[in-house]
Parts: C-alpha cells; sequence; structure tokens
C-alpha cells in the first residue's frame, strides 16, 4: 500500500498548478521548493520541479525516438519492472530484458521476439544466457534502468560493454540528480534517483575514448554513450579504486553546474541526430 500524500504535498501542488496556469513559473517554482524545505519528502512535488526544471520530451519520449531512429536489431534492458520502456521496441527489434523482480507480465505488449531474464544484472552478466544470442551478436541499443547505485550502474556498464556491437548506443538513466536528499546512496525519500549519476563524471575522467551527453530531460536525465569498445578493460581492472573514490563525490556540483559535470546537450532531436552522426552511432 502506497503512503498517503502529505496534506503539504497536495495545498504547494494545488498552488503551483495555479500559478503555472497563471504563467507565474518563477512564483510556481519557489513554492515547490518552500515546501520542500518543510518537508524533505514530497515526490509529488519532487517529480512537478523536475519536469518544471526540464520541459521538452520526457526519458519514454526519447527510449521510442532512439528505436525509431536506429532501429537497433537487439535490445538490451536492465531493470524493466512493468515493461513500460521494453514496449517501445519495434517489431523488427529482438528484446532481452533482465529484472531480479519484474511486475505483471513485462514482455505481453512488446512487438517483436522478446525474452526475459528473472534475475540480476551482476547474474545475467556473470554468466551470458546462451539463448539470449548476445554473445554471438551482441546489443545495437541498451537502457540501464535497474538499481540506481553508483557500484551496480558501473558493473551495467562494464558488463554491458563486453556485448556490445560495433556502433552500439548505451543509454543511462537518472543521470542529472534534482536535489542532494534524492540523489544519494540511501533511499530516504519517495522519488529517489540514487548515485547512479556519479557514473557520467567517472566516464568522462576514465574513458575520454567515449562520446558522452546527456540529455536534460525529465525526471532526471538521460545519458548517452557510444564508442563502446568490448576489449577495453580499464573500467573492470580499476573497479575497486574507482568505487571508493566516486563514494566520496558530493553532488553540489553537479547540482549547482549541471553543464560542467554532466556533459549536458539539449533536449532536442535534431541536435541528438547530428551528435549521434559525429558520435558513431548506428549502424
Ligand atoms: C525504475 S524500474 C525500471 C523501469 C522501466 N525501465 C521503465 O522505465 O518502464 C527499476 C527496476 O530495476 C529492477 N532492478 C533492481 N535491481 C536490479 C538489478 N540488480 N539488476 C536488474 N534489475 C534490477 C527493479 O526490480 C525494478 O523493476
Amino acid at each position: 500500500m502506497s503512503a498517503p500524500v502529505h496534506p503539504l504535498e497536495t495545498a504547494a501542488l494545488r498552488r503551483w498548478r495555479r500559478l503555472r496556469a497563471e504563467g507565474s513559473v518563477a512564483a510556481a517554482q519557489a513554492v515547490l521548493w518552500d515546501a520542500l524545505a518543510q518537508e524533505p519528502n514530497l515526490p509529488g512535488v519532487h517529480v512537478a520541479l523536475a519536469r518544471l526544471r526540464w520541459p521538452g520530451p520526457d526519458y519514454r519520449h526519447w527510449l521510442t525516438w532512439f528505436h525509431q531512429h536506429l532501429q537497433p536489431r537487439v535490445y538490451l534492458e536492465l531493470g524493466v519492472e512493468h515493461g513500460h520502456t521494453l514496449a517501445l521496441a519495434g517489431p523488427q527489434t529482438r528484446v532481452i530484458g533482465v529484472d531480479p523482480a519484474p511486475k505483471g507480465d513485462p514482455l505481453s505488449r512488446c512487438a517483436g521476439p522478446a525474452r526475459l531474464y528473472r534475475r540480476t544484472s551482476a547474474d545475467f552478466f556473470a554468466d551470458v544466457p546462451s539463448d539470449s544470442g548476445l554473445a554471438d551478436t551482441g546489443f545495437d541499443l541498451a537502457f540501464i534502468d535497474g538499481d540506481h547505485s553508483f557500484d551496480t550502474v558501473l558493473d551495467d556498464v562494464i558488463g554491458a560493454e563486453r556485448l556490445a556491437a560495433p556502433g552500439a548506443v548505451l543509454l543511462l538513466h537518472d543521470t542529472v540528480p534534482l536535489t542532494a536528499e534524492t540523489a544519494g546512496r540511501e533511499q530516504r525519500t519517495g522519488f529517489h534517483t540514487g548515485d547512479g549519476w556519479k557514473i557520467v563524471p567517472c566516464l568522462r575522467a576514465l574513458r575520454p575514448d567515449l562520446h558522452i551527453v546527456t540529455l536534460p530531460t525529465a525526471p532526471s536525465g538521460l545519458t548517452v554513450v557510444t564508442g563502446l569498445d568490448p576489449s577495453n578493460t580499464l573500467l573492470g581492472e580499476r573497479r575497486a579504486a574507482i568505487r571508493e573514490s566516486y563514494a566520496r563525490l558530493p553532488p553540489d556540483a553537479a547540482l549547482s553546474a549541471p553543464s560542467r559535470v554532466l556533459a549536458l546537450g539539449l533536449n532536442d532531436p535534431d541536435a541528438m541526430r547530428r551528435w549521434l552522426r559525429q558520435a558513431g552511432g548506428g549502424r
């Protein structure tokens, strides 16, 4: 059973809607921040703030766009839950989903051939199932949206890179933190995106050979990576040291200067089309 909505959230969202309808965006935003200053766990207020911060197409719109633009032969998704994003793959795409605790029947709305592996991404990568076909073909598009802790996202990137086909595109969810409270390792709020955002500064620092851009899309960003090299072992070799140093990285700079830390691009399909052409994404 979900927790009852806090009365402060109901009141703040009502005022926010009215001010937004009147075109008073700054005042609408102030109402939301004031509410969070009184009570840090108001999930509806966090979502409203995220939508105000990043207008335009949201992450599901972008998933659809990448499927249509890239027409991947093989799509790998880590963390499928109900299957909302799995269902965005086209009929020509072979879909592979991985989730230890999926909800309902996540494959029911997939248009093409699809398989679900009920296990953690770590178990999946430790022994990649031969019937997934991944060892033969690799993937053309992958979406990492499972456990959002930095340590797991790092391992997911390491595991996925080994299976990348030439020109593969990797998408990482929840890479733009909204507030310090919602972007830490421990979950303390209903709206929680975890500290997986640290993967962006980590890859930019350690893998300058990769092409990386982060779409400022609601609710919490989507990072696009190309130039993957299955033979590159650097991240795996330095895994322990990387974990140790990024555990200490505070979110302050990512919150105050996201463009500098997270390589923000534009929430615009034409700009992404140009970026992908230059970054060698696609077949
Ligand atoms: C945010 S939901 C995924 C939502 C889905 N991608 C979408 O947008 O429709 C996160 C999912 O990750 C799964 N998950 C958690 N830890 C995981 C892990 N270690 N490996 C794979 N999936 C994991 C959870 O069970 C949950 O269903």
